[in-house]
């Protein structure tokens, strides 16, 4: 898939009327506008691409996150962040040739949202496969429902801990950051570790404190 060109209304200078760094949604469904609409509350920028342009989508966009700007595949690249909230075997194919920003992908190959997934979709994958850009995986494992449910304020009791895999450190640190601001405690990790995020690992779908999901990524032996 090649991203094309929607409405193309972005301002560029979101970021700097804004203390906080642009973070582009490629994919404007559930995901993408549960963690949007946190990100949002947060004060961050936000650009959104979609592979459709409809008036209803448009309309539907503007209410549930009225800041973002619908934003051109040139566009959503000048993003500091781009989360990935397409299913997981699309993403594979999302061509971001150029981009020198954090990729944040939240995508799956879980058949209940992303359909049949040739083997190999993951995370992993993706960054082998994209060996220029730095990728970060994060908001994959919490139902979107969840999302925007169970986000807390920092140092509330109990607030739920998402899991942050990458191999970039500061790249890692840079996201783990946005996941606080979304109202989680981040716990960072290797993207190999990162397996345990994945539909067939521990992490996915349970709810977890800090230092519970710490033990478990402690514990974890990374993939081959
Ligand atoms: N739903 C959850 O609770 C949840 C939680 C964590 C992670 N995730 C992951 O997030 C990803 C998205 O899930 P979702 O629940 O948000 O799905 P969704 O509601 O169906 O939204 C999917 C989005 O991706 C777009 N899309 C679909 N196929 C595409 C393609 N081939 N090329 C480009 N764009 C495409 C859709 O565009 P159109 O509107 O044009 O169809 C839509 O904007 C999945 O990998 C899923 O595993 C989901």
């Amino acid at each position: 898939m090649t991203l094309s060109v929607t409405a193309g209304t972005a301002e560029t200078s979101a970021s700097s009327r804004n203390s906080k760094p642009t973070v582009g949604l490629i994919g404007v469904g559930k995901l993408g506008t549960a963690v949007g609409r946190l990100l949002e509350a947060a004060g961050y920028p936000l650009l959104a691409w979609s592979r459709s342009d409809s008036a209803e989508r448009n309309l539907a966009l503007s209410v549930m996150l009225p800041t973002a700007q619908m934003a051109s595949r040139e566009e959503i690249l000048r993003a500091d962040y781009l989360i990935l909230a397409v299913p997981g075997p699309a993403a594979m194919n999302l061509d971001l040739s150029g981009y020198d920003g954090v990729i944040i992908d939240a995508t799956n190959a879980w058949e209940p949202t992303d359909g049949d997934s040739p083997a190999g979709v993951n995370t992993r994958a993706f960054a082998q496969a994209n060996p220029d850009l730095r990728v970060v995986k994060t908001f994959n494992h919490t139902a979107y429902t969840e999302l925007t449910a169970d986000a807390r304020p920092a140092h509330v009791p109990g607030r739920r801990a998402l899991g942050v895999a990458g191999d970039n450190e500061a790249a890692r640190h840079a996201v783990a950051r946005i996941v606080d601001d979304a109202g989680f405690d981040p716990v960072e990790m290797t993207l190999p570790q990162g397996h345990i995020l994945e539909p067939d690992g521990p992490v996915f779908g349970n709810r977890f404190e800090r230092a519970d999901l710490q033990a478990l990524v402690d514990a974890s032996t990374a993939r081959g």
